[in-house]
């Protein structure tokens, strides 16, 4: 029930405390009903400033408002020996009231002009949303008349299918594949493949070499592999004859770039032993490997050469691919193997006892036959590249020709 005035049954003090007191709670309760509602963001602003204008007139219209009645039932019907305490009291309820109503009027106008506020930034988010959307599916929208988008497929790099190549062949005559370290020491790299310390035979190798190392003793100092020999002795260390192994990987030399040097390029090395292995081991296996790699047109040659490790050693040349041999192509000399009818391809020999020595296998009881390959060179010669530094430039146009 909505508060009303009532008349007062007396004037006395405690009548007057009571109809104070019923008074203020109930503009109490009427305020807070108020300006709960207003604090509510789904109420409108408008609704919260009518209500408020309620409030404000049911309190203190002059024409009935509350505080108006009540000089109109309390005071003015207050007998004259009343009338001071009455009218002090009714003075002081009306100064209440307005400090009720002022209160009231402050928190309900800041809750308008926040809602305000807040619908109007939801409106702003809500239109960014629906543009959002729009664009959303505008992109979504799916045209199956365009042509699809085609992913390239990355192709093996030539230098390792080359070196794939080479390792299968081997492979298909029951090898098996070894890899060693790129950062080796003198001793694998030189000591134990039978250069001594300041043979001349280390200078065919342009070395690099790690820095500052001099306070090591010789044989532990580190060095970039200048070939994949060294497998040979770490594969001879850690196995007893017989062995067939393959040995590909990186190998690096201190050289200038140009179409037929790189400071880094690839090598298969190549071992076997066993009991009775002979030069004629080493020609089979390598001619049957050169067919395999070139046609079974091509022919090899061994010519006599040197290696420290291998003890006799050749060069292997293959019948010329480009002039089938003739050294002569379309009526002028073979630029391929400068009119010789060969092209030199790789190293080998058999290997030399003084290696033996260092891996404690007996060269009376165990023989055997090395040989190593340039990858590189091969894929050249197979692929009829005319420049070196085109495997390292990591130009697709080139690389993508091999897929
Ligand atoms: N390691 C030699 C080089 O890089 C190639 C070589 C020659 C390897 C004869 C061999 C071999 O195993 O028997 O020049």
């Amino acid at each position: 029930m909505p508060y009303t005035v009532p008349k007062l049954p007396d004037f006395s003090t405690a009548a007057l405390d009571s109809a104070v007191r019923d008074l203020l709670s109930a503009i109490q309760e009427e305020k807070d009903v108020l300006v709960n509602k207003a604090s509510e963001p789904s109420v409108a602003s408008s609704t919260k400033t009518a209500d408020l204008k309620v409030f404000r007139d049911r309190w203190l219209a002059r024409k009935n408002g509350i505080v108006t009645q009540i000089t109109e039932l309390w005071l003015k019907l207050a007998p004259p020996d009343a009338k001071g305490e009455v009218g002090r009291r009714v003075n002081a309820v009306k100064a209440e009231v307005e400090r009720y109503v002022g209160e009231t009027q402050e928190r309900v106008e800041l809750f308008a002009r926040q809602s305000t506020a807040a619908l109007e930034s939801l409106g702003r988010l809500d239109s960014n949303l629906q543009t959002l959307k729009t664009s959303e599916l505008e992109r979504a929208r799916l045209d199956i008349t365009l042509p699809g988008i085609r992913r390239p497929i990355g192709v093996e790099h030539p230098v390792i299918k080359t070196m794939n190549e080479i390792v299968g062949v081997f492979r298909n005559l029951g090898y098996s594949v070894e890899e060693g370290p790129e950062i080796e020491t003198d001793y694998y790299n030189f000591e134990a493949l039978n250069f001594p310390p300041n043979h001349p035979a280390r200078d065919t190798q342009d070395t690099l070499f790690i820095a500052a190392q001099e306070s090591k003793p010789l044989r532990d100092r580190l060095l970039l592999r200048t070939h994949t020999s060294p497998v040979q002795i770490r594969t001879m260390q850690k196995m007893k004859p017989p062995v067939r192994v393959v040995c590909p990987g990186k190998v690096h030399r201190n050289d200038a770039p140009d179409a037929t040097h790189s400071p880094i390029f690839h090598q298969v090395e190549g071992l076997a032993v066993d009991t009775n292995i002979t030069f004629c081991d080493l020609k089979g296996t390598l001619d049957h490997a050169m067919k395999a790699l070139f046609g079974s047109s091509v022919k090899t040659r061994f010519y006599p050469s040197f290696f420290p490790f291998t003890e006799p050693s050749a060069d292997v040349q293959i019948s010329c691919i480009f002039c089938d041999g003739k050294g002569v192509r379309d009526g002028a000399p073979c630029r391929n193997c400068k009119a010789s009818g060969w092209i030199e391809l790789l190293g080998c020999g058999m290997v030399d006892p003084n290696v033996y020595g260092f891996v404690d296998y007996d060269p009376a009881k165990v023989s055997g036959f090395a040989f190593g390959m340039g990858v590189e060179r091969i894929a050249i010669l197979k692929y009829g590249v005319d420049d070196i530094q085109l495997f390292f430039q990591g130009d697709v146009r080139f690389l993508e020709q091999f897929g």
